[in-house]
């Protein structure tokens, strides 16, 4: 007998395969593949599914290294009796293959199995979705798998080949570092499992998924950097605290017209207190009284200068029917006083060597301005690449204060397009090219791929730019974008329907006020209402969200004030200065980064 054969023989109980399909939920389709049915006899196993099995969301399933999800029996006696059900069958969990062994605390992250004429190694644990919730009729069931340590697992297929029920699998390889699919799955998701030695150990298993490896990776940086942040980085971009919660009064000490739409305006601590420096790339929010009879406006703006402890520079454009900048430009005068809040925001620089790109248009020039401020500052020995769309020389803000500051780097470089050139605009004087920024012109005068990419602009901008970078081969990890107004939603399994934000229907609600930042939305809070991302939903806000019950942090989201109480209480809490929508409710007025 070789050593992988020992103890009690595992075996293939049954195979199970499911093509997508359509189910309402809470009133709306989704498109899940989660219900698996038995199949008679044996069955062909490739790369990157079973025949005759499809996954639906290839985002949070699937691919290579998630072809073959498995869930043991063990596990099925375990959630009958803690749920109390009779009446589960073979896929329940939506599983490919359900087996007799191969428990999650005994299976290691690398293992290697021979089934039938396949060979298969273990990558990660399942991936909590909110899909397996609705499969077994119980919403809680993503937080349990990972609260009760048993998520199960997913096989790469080594070897393709036939399977059947009833087949005996035989252990064929160990992977390195013995860390179960138990211990790899708390490391990630539950709190008090970061331990620097354990990540690393896991970093040490080339068989762990790509995904999960980035998950591990971000959290030793943050266990190796000096006054990390709190939170958990595996899931989300984690940013320090806030330096204050709710909003303090500031100053305007100074307005200055950047452009024929953009001014500029300082803002300084009015009780002479220092501000803690935010970082490069943060944004701030604005409490506008524009209506004295409506509840005030709430606005983001980015910070466009040198981080500092002295003052805040924002620059606001004024837009079509925007009621904000308009109050901005024609009410707000030097000397008045505005309720601003700490910096917020994880689209900040990140240290390093490699080449910088600060890729913008039009008033997105703002976040990656205060990153060339930076840069300059600290006179980087960095490649810095200044990318920069206008429509003409009209609209051109910042056009000297970068200039300056590219001037004082050893290696800083500009290009400047315009998409309308006016008459009076000079090629080679004015800007460097006419029509619209391409990655075909990043091409074209050498910017280097391996860089850090920083982009910020209009929707379409960001979104063509996001998808020619990914086609010219720049690592998506190496892509970090800023929007201004809604973020881009998740919603997996679900259409996305580009609503305007709007309120609830029905009567405004008895609680307290909840405000969507990003959304312009302030809204009364309703009982009525599981969590605050039901509201959102309610409001079409856009909102990111995956297993709606505390586990993933997907929806993590800022909490720019107030404070809020949750049910069911998350894995692992966030950092202070956020929260997770889609298990909270307010205790207090909110005002939230969404
Ligand atoms: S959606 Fe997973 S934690 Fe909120």
């Amino acid at each position: 007998m070789s050593r992988h054969e020992r103890g009690p023989v595992a075996r293939l109980l049954s195979v199970n395969v499911g093509r997508p399909r359509q189910v309402t939920w809470n009133g709306k389709a989704v498109r899940t593949s989660v219900w698996k049915l038995p199949v008679q006899g044996r069955r062909m196993v490739r790369n990157l599914n079973i025949d005759g099995d499809e996954q639906a969301d290839l985002a949070g399933h699937g691919g290579e290294h998630r072809a073959v999800f498995v869930y043991q029996m063990d596990s099925y006696h375990y959630w009958e009796q803690q749920l109390g059900r009779a009446d589960f069958t073979f896929g329940q969990f939506g599983e490919n293959f359900t087996v007799e062994g191969l428990l999650d605390n005994e299976v290691c992250i690398g293992d290697r199995y021979r089934i039938g004429s396949s060979v298969f190694e273990v990558t990660q644990p399942r991936v909590t979705c909110y899909r397996v919730g609705i499969r077994m009729n119980e919403p809680r069931m993503p937080s349990l798998l990972v609260a009760h340590h048993r998520p199960g697992f997913y096989f790469r297929v080594l070897q393709e080949g036939e399977v059947g029920a009833g087949d005996e699998i035989v252990k064929v390889g160990e992977g390195p570092e013995r860390l179960t699919v138990a211990d790899v799955d708390a490391l990630l998701y539950l709190s008090g499992h970061h331990s620097r030695k354990e990540l690393e150990r896991a970093l040490r298993i080339p068989a762990l998924s790509k995904g999960w490896q980035s998950s591990f990776e971000a959290m030793l940086q943050q266990e190796s950097s000096t006054g990390a942040a709190e939170g958990n980085s595996g899931l989300a971009e984690q940013e320090p605290p806030p330096a204050w919660t709710g909003f303090r009064p500031m100053q305007v000490s100074r307005i200055e017209r950047e452009s024929n739409s953009i001014f500029s305006f300082v803002l300084v601590p009015t009780d002479g207190q220092p501000l803690v420096a935010p970082l490069p790339g943060q944004f701030i929010v604005l409490r506008l009284p524009v209506n004295p009879a409506a509840p005030p406006l709430l606005r983001s703006y980015s910070l466009s200068d040198l981080p500092g402890a002295d003052h805040f520079r924002i620059s606001v454009k004024l837009e079509e029917n925007g009621a904000g900048s308009a109050f901005m430009h024609s009410h707000v005068h030097v000397g008045d006083v505005l309720d601003v809040s700490a910096p917020h925001g994880s689209f900040t620089l990140r240290p390093g060597h490699d080449p910088v790109v600060l890729l913008s248009a039009g008033v997105g020039a703002t976040p990656v301005l205060a990153m060339l401020h930076a840069l300059a500052a600290e006179n980087s020995q960095r490649q810095v690449w200044w990318i920069y769309g206008a429509r003409n020389g009209e609209d051109h803000p910042f056009a000297k204060e970068s200039l300056a500051l590219l001037q004082r780097l050893a290696l800083g470089r500009s290009h400047v397009q315009y998409s309308r050139p006016d008459p009076a605009d000079h090629v080679g004087v004015d800007f460097d090219a006419p029509g619209r920024l391409s990655v075909a012109a990043l091409e074209k005068l050498g910017v280097p791929r391996n860089g850090d990419f920083y982009l910020c602009g209009p929707t379409a901008f960001l979104q063509s730019m996001r998808d020619d970078l990914r086609k010219w081969e720049v690592s998506p990890e190496h892509v970090h974008m800023e929007l201004f107004g809604a973020l881009e939603s998740t919603t997996p399994g679900m259409a996305q329907v580009g609503h305007t934000p709007h309120l609830p229907e029905g009567p405004p609600g008895p609680g307290p006020s909840v405000s969507f930042a990003r959304s312009g939305i302030t809204v009364a809070w309703d009982p009525k209402f599981e969590s605050l991302l039901e509201l959102a939903e309610a409001c079409d806000v856009s909102v990111r969200w995956s297993c709606r019950t505390g586990v993933c942090h997907t929806c993590e989201s800022g909490l720019i004030s107030g404070s809020v109480s949750y049910q069911p209480e998350p894995l692992d809490m966030p950092a202070p200065g956020k929260m997770l929508i889609c298990c909270s409710r307010p205790r207090e007025d909110v005002v939230i980064d969404c």
